[in-house]
């Protein structure tokens, strides 16, 4: 049996092709996302699990064309500004850093970051199946992301992500039209052990 998928990823084990299939491009077309399709990411996210339900996961997002847009990829950084610019939306994803216990003092919630990566790849998959693609960024100034969408006191910015239509590789610089390719992983042996480290 040939688990292979369509773009070159070689599964060791049978899985969900939703998995291996999705990836992180850098190109994308002009194709712009309506509103409906932003919900529809964002429903994704919604449904994630977090601990005690807490749901820590906050998203700002703006549409190609808008200020907010801008005013989020102005703060990419590295190679992020060369491609980032030309998605159909970018999200600034948050962690709600905190939650309110039963005297109502607000106590670190430490899943928090935990939660919202689970709320990111639940975004991502929703994209992939809508036939468009989630790209996660840790390549941003986080002062400047942090001013740029207001972010509450008690908030960690996790990540920026930009989703849109794929577009070719063409389109991109040199040095990232090469890099324009799914990556492999780590064999299921070197990432889980049984029993204890
Ligand atoms: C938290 C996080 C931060 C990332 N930061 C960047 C980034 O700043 N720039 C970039 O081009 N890709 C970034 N990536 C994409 C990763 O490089 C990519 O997910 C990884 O190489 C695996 O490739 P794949 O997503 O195509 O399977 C990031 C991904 C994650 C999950």
């Amino acid at each position: 049996m040939s688990l292979d998928m369509s773009n070159g990823r070689k599964p060791d084990h049978p899985v969900t092709p939703m998995f291996p299939s999705r990836w992180s491009p850098r190109s994308f077309t002009d194709r712009e996302m309506s509103v409906a399709e932003v919900m529809s990411l964002l429903e994704a996210a919604r449904w994630a699990p977090s601990a005690s339900n807490h749901q820590p996961w906050r998203l700002v997002w703006a549409r190609r064309g808008e200020a907010g847009f801008a005013a989020i990829a102005d703060t990419l950084t590295g190679n992020n500004p060369l491609w980032a610019g030309k998605a159909a939306v970018l999200f600034a994803v948050a962690s709600k850093d905190t939650v309110t216990n039963r005297e109502g003092a607000e106590v670190p919630n430490r899943t928090a970051g935990f939660d919202t990566g689970a709320a990111w790849m639940s975004l991502a998959l929703q994209a992939q199946e809508m036939g468009l693609f989630a790209h996660a960024m840790a390549g941003f100034d986080k002062d400047r992301l942090a001013a740029a969408v207001d972010l509450p006191e008690g908030h960690t910015l996790q990540c920026v992500v930009a989703a849109g239509e794929q577009g070719p590789a063409e389109a991109l610089p040199d040095h990232l039209r090469e890099r324009e390719k799914p990556s492999g992983r780590k064999p299921v042996g070197e990432i889980s052990v049984r029993g204890r480290f």
